[in-house]
């Protein structure tokens, strides 16, 4: 039983819910399952549509009925039970346990019924559950609450795709996307000894092999064309392990191929892949079509990369509000500002960035030509090449803040500094 009155309409407009828990973290991605709801209140209706609109829920199929227990008693006398039925009563306790009895006559075997009430009341509580309905949650529901309810009925632990997905996408080709999320991604698996494997789902140019130095000869690309026949072992097959910790999902980067997937296709090949390791990192292409759109709005979390140049802005803009519109439920993506500080250059400001973006930008990365050419030219990563590159605790900031983990190595003393430490305590006392 649980009673939420947060509301959860603000999330994509509060950063500082970053670092901890978000409510988003709450609901994971519900299944192919048909739902219906029978609302006595109006709000508890907008509050199951509202939900139905998540990106969460999208292959799920709800509908919601006015009426309540009553209406849904009449209809399920003439129809087949769905998956999930939700009943919002505003019955008292004796009323609604008779009206339940009644409804489960008509209940087919596998459905299961989660009612909303308004008596916060324990016993209430035993009897539903006793009577085999499987959530119990007090109005105010709010559509995050039914979601996560839905969640922990539908996803199994042990068995559901439970991988966050971290899309990254550049602003305007060219300003770095792939750099930062094969660096990031690395930087994960290195860092924090977790699996990661990087899809990259620039299909004709991608870089992925090459950044890691391999040259695969099955990938993604296989995946995408009989996505229904991907299981645990066809995936082992597709993947290139580049380290302990990370695998990649190689593009094929030929022409002679064409590349029409459909937004199904890549979903169920990323839920696979998600099924698989804790944290799988979305190399986009900057371009846009039906599934790097979908891609993106269904991703975790979103980090889009820009230059500091008008046309970037106006694109990350654009991207944004898309993201704002499609993404109610959810935190704002992140912004990187990639190749900034050219001598000479006219840039846009990371203040102007933020001013017109309305958020905060996660990290600026300046251009560095020896280096970020040096890596790419050898199919390395920064921190392999040159672990003194200043863009180097830009990726550690950008992999903590993903996974929401806190960066030990900034509270880790500096060896060299705390030698010094009672020295310069002294120095300060004299001063
Ligand atoms: N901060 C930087 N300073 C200098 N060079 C950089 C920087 N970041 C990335 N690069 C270089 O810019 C080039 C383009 O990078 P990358 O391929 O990652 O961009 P992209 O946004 O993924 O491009 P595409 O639109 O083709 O997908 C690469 O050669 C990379 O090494
Ligand atoms: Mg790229």
């Amino acid at each position: 039983m649980s009673v939420q009155t947060n509301d959860i309409d603000e999330p994509f407009f509060e950063d500082e819910v970053r670092d901890g828990a978000h409510p988003s973290d709450r609901a994971r991605p519900i299944p192919r399952i048909s739902i219906q709801a029978f609302c006595d209140d109006t709000r508890v209706a907008d509050a199951v549509q509202h939900a139905a609109l998540d990106r969460r829920l999208c292959k799920a199929h709800v509908s919601v009925h006015m009426g309540g227990i009553a209406a849904a008693i009449a209809h399920y006398a003439e129809s087949p039970t769905p998956n999930l039925i939700i009943i919002d009563s505003a019955l008292k306790g004796g009323q609604l346990l008779v009206d339940l009895d009644q409804l489960a006559e008509s209940c087919d075997a596998g459905t299961k019924v989660v009612v909303i009430g308004r008596h916060n009341d324990v016993m209430l509580y035993r009897e539903l559950l006793k009577r085999g309905v499987a959530e119990y949650l007090v109005a105010p529901a709010d559509s995050m609450d039914l979601m996560e309810c839905i969640s922990n009925l539908y996803n199994n632990p042990d068995t559901d795709p439970v991988g966050h997905v971290f899309a990254f996408i550049g602003a305007k080709g060219g300003v770095g996307s792939s750099t930062i999320c094969h660096n990031v991604a690395w930087t994960m698996s290195e860092f924090l000894k977790t699996n990661v494997t990087i899809a990259d789902l620039d299909l004709a140019f991608g870089t992925t092999g090459l950044d890691f130095n391999q040259d695969p000869v099955q990938g993604i690309a296989e995946a995408l064309s009989a996505p229904e026949r991907l299981d645990d072992q066809l995936l082992d097959r597709l993947l290139t392990k580049c380290s302990e910790h990370l695998s990649i999902f190689a593009a094929p980067v030929v022409l002679d191929r064409d590349f029409d997937f459909s937004a199904e296709a890549c979903e169920m090949v990323i839920d696979v892949a998600r099924q698989n390791v804790p944290f799988v990192a979305i190399d986009l292409p900057h371009g846009w079509s039906h599934w790097s759109k979908r891609l993106l709005v269904q991703a975790d979390e979103i980090v889009i990369t820009a230059a500091p140049d008008l046309a970037n802005l106006r694109n990350a803009k654009n991207i944004i509000d898309l993201l704002k519109a499609t993404r109610k439920n959810d935190v704002k993506p992140f912004l990187i500002l990639n190749m900034a500080n050219v001598p000479k250059r006219q840039e846009i400001s990371v203040r102007e960035f933020e001013q017109a973006l309305d958020l905060k930008v996660l990290a600026v990365i300046d251009f560095d030509s020896e280096t970020f050419s040096q890596a790419a030219n050898n199919g390395q990563m920064l921190e392999e090449l040159n672990s003194k590159a200043k863009a180097i605790e830009k990726f550690h900031d950008v992999a903590m803040k993903l996974t929401r983990r806190k960066d030990t190595r900034a509270e880790k003393p500096n060896s060299a500094l705390s030698a010094i430490a009672p020295i310069l305590e002294k120095l300060k006392l004299k001063r």
